[in-house]
């Protein structure tokens, strides 16, 4: 059976003190209304990691991610958050290759496999993001699109650290835009990122692997989105930052 996971992604939102209130009430309305098997993690900035997971420490299904690490294990790369330091901190989970990553900070396949390596070595979960944008979907190459990032940031690996991957489809056109793929076109997707990593790492990885859809989901297109055969998940961002928002998606995977 594959992991069915939620995520919300903070990005840069949230201070301190913002950022443990609503972890503090995610947490009870999940107690009081959620009976399902979904893991739930919390993505916050960096800052915010190590409080949030001493927070959620006896909490049955919650845990807590990453949004981005370094490459290098240590040294003299200032600004930069290891793999091993989100560990120590208590994140289970980090997200590589978000697309405002790829866009923003020039961050590439070749790199990125690099950051998955990082992060696997640590004994981490690599959240690993691939989508195309409006114009190669209109252009008719987001397979094509998908295919070189899959290929490029995760062949090299071993089927058995391949199994440890969870993969978040996010249609760059769907990413705060509140516009969401259909089921039909997220679940193509996720049927062809499958094929692609079956072929590849056999039948056995590829089946158990998670394959989280992300772009505007929202309670009320979530339930559609999760009753999809491929779609074992979500990655939320701007739904993500307000608990009945976030706890109403979570509800909706069984
Ligand atoms: P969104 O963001 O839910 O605000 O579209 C999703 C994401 O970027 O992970």
């Amino acid at each position: 059976m594959r992991k069915k996971i939620i995520a919300g992604n903070w990005k840069m939102n949230k201070t301190f003190d913002e950022g443990m209130g609503l972890v503090s009430e995610i947490s009870n309305m999940l107690k009081d209304e959620y009976h399902g098997n979904a893991e739930v993690i919390i993505i916050p900035p960096f800052v915010h990691i190590n409080a949030i997971s001493r927070m959620v420490v006896s909490d049955r299904n919650l845990s807590v991610g990453a949004q981005n690490c370094s490459n290098h294990v240590s040294g003299a790369f200032t600004g930069e958050v290891s793999a091993a330091m989100l560990k120590s901190c208590g994140a289970t989970y980090v997200i590589i290759g978000h697309s405002e990553r790829r866009q923003y900070f020039g961050e590439l396949n070749d790199w990125l496999a690099k950051k998955v390596d990082a992060v696997l070595a640590e004994g981490l979960i690599p959240i690993y993001c691939c989508g195309e944008t409006l114009e190669e979907r209109e252009s008719n190459k987001h397979f094509d699109v998908l295919k070189s990032q899959i290929s490029e940031a995760l062949f090299h690996l071993t089927s058995e650290q391949m199994s440890k991957v969870v993969v978040a489809y996010e249609p760059v056109w769907a990413i705060g835009t509140g516009k969401t793929a259909s089921t039909a076109q997220a679940q193509e997707v996720h049927a062809f990122i499958r094929t692609l990593l079956k072929d590849k790492f056999g039948a056995e990885v590829s089946d158990n692997i998670t394959i989280q859809y992300g772009g505007s989901v929202k309670a009320d297109n979530a339930k559609e989105l999760f009753s999809a055969p491929d779609i074992d998940g979500a990655l939320v961002g701007g739904a993500a930052l307000q608990s009945r928002s976030f706890v109403d998606i979570v509800k909706e995977m069984a």
